[in-house]
């Protein structure tokens, strides 16, 4: 498909891609990044936790046996936390160490985070737990002396758990956090970005897209411009660009290719047209004086055939440096055409009994299918000699006793001309080369018919200058039809 072969979607799609790789790269490095402060927080905070609860436990457990009020506490530390009213209903330790925990929970009321605290005697009876933990026991068999350590496990529900944990010579501590709230602030931040990405991406094609075309659209212009430039308009250069950038140096690069093969051309139309007009004095005076020669009626049989055919000859020769003239002069633009309203039905006429004298003396047999009056605006004199050169075509390249037939007619606005013939007719794959100046067609089992191969050229230019076409169809052995289209208007 065209799309993929254009550098402007090539340049989208690096961009679009180099975009996604980057918001990816960026996206996943703010992710950790946020992770791992929010982690460290986290762990400093379980660090003070842990810390705060040795110090204000170990003195106390150091005066009164701390005993286990694990039971109790959860509904009188929720009393607690509802009236604030002191727990009375026990003996005095009891009292003591209620007391305790009741500011140990009063402590993690207060903390921002929903944190679980589990303290357990040294023997791993369990003696407070926070109500948090419902009853939940963190099971946890690695817990170091006078030290903190912090670690990530996974609970009885399966919960993910920072849990920092320490122990003293009363008591073990463990101050845990569940990671699910974590995740879940670290889900809050980055959930836009799932939609950001998408629509930034959507911005960058449409973006890239963009300025793609937009710096683009010059080699377009570049493009359409260099294909008009063909042999006949070489003095045509491309727009020069405004920047002196890639693109400018471009153009000016193929401006100068340009200029230096008008050059060429032009010196070998100078040769071609100089080496012509050199050649057809010479010529003009051979042939006079070889007529001069013949005029003498003494002279030898043989002398005469000899002069004859050397007259021959000329005549070829000065004929093919005619038809050189006229293309060369054709394509440097120095032949001027003279339009005027030409009857066409009035020249076919002429042109029908010029064929019939040329191809009697080969018993060929010439007909007018059709001749319609059709007038249009052209140059008679180039006219006449297009449909001269078919005509002459068609006669050389028929074999004695053939057929030929011509018409006139119009089409859709143009006046079509039409030379069929019934003669040796040409390979499918010289249809296109036969219109090339000095191209003949080489078929190995017929005799040479003689000839230099421009009188298609020119029939082409001709056609060509009347904005018309010509056209062939033909089958070897079987004949060929030559169609000139011309527009009427
Ligand atoms: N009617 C035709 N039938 C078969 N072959 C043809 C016919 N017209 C042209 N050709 C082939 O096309 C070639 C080119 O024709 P063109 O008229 O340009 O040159 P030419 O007839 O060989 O020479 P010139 O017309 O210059 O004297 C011919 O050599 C011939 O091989
Ligand atoms: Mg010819």
């Amino acid at each position: 498909m065209m799309v993929f072969h254009s550098i402007r979607t090539k340049l989208t799609l690096w961009y679009t891609a180099l975009l996604g790789a980057t918001l990816l790269g960026f996206g996943a490095t703010a992710y950790l990044l946020t992770r791992s402060i929010l982690l460290n927080n986290l762990d400093r905070s379980l660090r003070n936790e842990v810390a705060w609860v040795n110090e204000f436990i170990e003195p106390k457990a150091r005066k009164v046996r701390l005993k286990r009020a694990a039971l109790l506490e959860l509904q009188e530390l929720k009393r607690a936390a509802t009236a604030l009213s002191p727990v009375d209903s026990l003996d005095v330790a009891t009292v003591e160490t209620d007391q305790i925990w009741n500011q140990i929970y009063q402590h993690t009321l207060l903390s921002p985070r929903r944190q679980f605290i589990q303290i357990l005697d040294r023997n791993g009876d369990l003696l407070y737990r926070s109500p948090s933990l419902e009853d939940e026991t963190i099971s946890f068999s690695y817990i170091p002396y006078r030290t903190i350590n912090i670690v990530t496990i996974r609970d009885e529900q399966n919960r993910e758990l920072r849990l920092a944990s320490t122990q003293n010579d009363y008591v073990k501590i463990v101050v845990a956090y569940p990671l699910e709230d974590l995740n879940e602030a670290l889900g809050d931040i980055f959930s836009n970005f799932g939609y950001m990405a998408p629509l930034a991406l959507l911005v960058s094609i449409i973006g890239g897209w963009f300025l793609a075309h937009k710096s683009l659209k010059p080699v377009d212009t570049l493009t359409t411009t260099a294909r008009a430039i063909t042999a006949q308009n070489l003095s045509q250069r491309l727009p020069r660009q405004k920047a002196d950038d890639e693109l400018g140096r471009l153009t000016e690069t193929i401006n100068n290719m340009i200029a230096r093969l008008q050059e060429s051309f032009a010196q070998i139309q100078q040769f071609s047209a100089d080496a012509s007009h050199e050649l057809r004095t010479p010529l003009t005076i051979m042939r006079g004086e070889v007529e001069v020669a013949l005029r003498n009626k003494r002279l030898p049989k043989a002398t005469r055939e000899l002069l004859t055919s050397l007259h021959d000859e000329l005549i070829r020769i000065s004929s093919i440096v005619e038809s050189l003239m006229t293309l060369v002069k054709s394509e440097s633009g120095r032949l001027a055409f003279r339009f005027d309203n030409v009857e066409l039905h009035r020249m076919v006429g002429e042109i029908l009994e010029d064929a019939q004298i040329l191809a009697g003396s080969k018993g060929i047999r010439v007909a007018a299918e059709q001749i319609v009056p059709v007038t249009l605006r052209g140059d008679a004199v180039r006219l006449r000699q297009l449909f001269l050169n078919l005509v002459e075509n068609a006669v050389k390249y028929t074999p004695n006793e053939g057929a030929i037939s011509i018409s006139l007619h119009h089409e859709n606005g143009n006046a079509v001309f039409l030379v069929s013939d019934t003669g040796i007719g040409i390979p499918k794959k010289e249809h296109k080369k036969i219109f090339d100046r000095f191209y003949r067609v080489r078929q190995d089992d017929l005799p040479d018919a003689g000839g230099s191969g421009l009188g298609l050229a020119i029939a082409h230019w001709i056609a060509q200058a009347h904005h018309g076409t010509i056209e062939v169809k033909s089958q070897p052995r079987k004949g060929s039809t030559f169609t000139v289209t011309l527009p009427l208007s």
